[in-house]
């Protein structure tokens, strides 16, 4: 268990790391003496969900995070659940965690140059990640899924910091060698993700129809890289080399998947990340 300690930062809606993915480049900010505040990843377990009315608004929340293809079917385009990236319900912190993200949101976001709420952000994940289509603002299951996420949020004051939020940054020393990371493919991913990366039983589709679309903030090498490196192969995070992680998702990144027809419409006023894919 990590006490890991924030700058409480002013409200601020205008973030310069706006962009779709959060790659720490830096170590945790050191608590200062004045408005400092000790933040604590300790979210509370799913089982704990209340029986209260309030609890009725949050389990929803956390079975469609879960089990997002039986719970919201028609919003979904692919084989994905979003608890197949946000490991582990959205508490992993190394994958993407949904602790504490009420506390951060409304966030201006440089992919559509505007304020987004967390519901917006949970859209475009439905859009990208899932392929699908945005759930209607006033739809009890979007409601669900931002319930859920500030139940996982209480305790972490407005505007902080969150030490964990994102994914762990790694970096790469040579060029990509999408040669290599077929052999890395081979070795320590086909058992679960099949050798021709369209999933099995054991392990969800990583490339063709059923897979994130291009659009999607895993569809960048960098993202890839760093979720790869810190959770993949499932359970034995943190075993492969940082090379190695680099090459697999360039090679993961470069098959073919569902195009996004909206994309035209992404950053409108600059801030494209030199990973995007298109
Ligand atoms: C032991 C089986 C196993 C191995 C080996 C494995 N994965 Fe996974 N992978 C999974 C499972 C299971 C999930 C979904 C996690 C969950 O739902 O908890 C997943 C999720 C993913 C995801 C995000 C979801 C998706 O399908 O897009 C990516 C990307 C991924 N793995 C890439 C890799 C890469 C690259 C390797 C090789 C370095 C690898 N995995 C090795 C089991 C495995
Ligand atoms: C294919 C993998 C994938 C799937 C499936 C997926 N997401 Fe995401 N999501 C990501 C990645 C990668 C990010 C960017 C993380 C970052 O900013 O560092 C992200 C970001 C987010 C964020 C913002 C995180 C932050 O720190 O601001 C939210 C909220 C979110 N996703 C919700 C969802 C929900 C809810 C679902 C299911 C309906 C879902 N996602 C499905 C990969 C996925």
């Amino acid at each position: 268990m990590w006490l890991l300690s924030a700058i409480l930062a002013m409200a601020m809606l205008v973030s310069c790391s706006g962009e779709n993915a959060r790659v720490k480049t830096e170590k945790p900010p050191e608590a200062d003496q004045t408005g400092s505040v000790a933040i604590e990843f300790a979210p509370p377990s799913p089982e704990t969900i209340p029986g209260s009315q309030l609890g009725e608004q949050i389990r929803p929340g956390y079975l469609i995070v879960v089990n997002t293809q039986e719970y919201a079917r028609p919003y979904v385009g692919n084989r994905l659940n979003c608890t197949n990236c946000h490991l582990d319900g959205g508490l992993n912190p190394n994958a993407a965690s949904f602790v504490g993200l009420a506390a951060v949101y409304p966030e201006y976001r440089a992919l559509n140059a505007r304020a987004n709420t967390l519901a917006d952000r949970v859209n475009e994940c439905f859009e990208r990640s899932l392929n699908g289509r945005a759930l209607p603002p006033d739809s009890s299951k979007l409601q669900a899924i931002v319930a859920y996420i500030t139940w996982l949020s209480r305790g972490v004051p407005q505007g902080a910091t969150l030490p964990w939020r994102g994914l762990q940054f790694i970096d790469s020393r040579r060029p990509l060698d999408p040669g290599n990371g077929k052999k890395v493919f081979a070795n320590k991913c086909a058992f679960c993700h099949g050798s021709d990366g369209l999933g099995t039983t054991a392990a969800p589709p990583v490339w063709g129809p059923q897979s994130y679309n291009i659009a999607a903030d895993m569809a960048r090498v960098t993202v890839a890289a760093v979720f790869i490196k810190s959770n993949m192969p499932r359970s034995w995070g943190w075993s492969l080399l940082d090379d190695d992680a680099y090459d697999v998702a360039a090679y993961v990144n470069s098959q073919a998947r569902p195009d996004f027809a909206e994309k035209i419409r992404d950053w409108p006023k600059g801030g494209k990340p030199a990973d995007a894919p298109y």
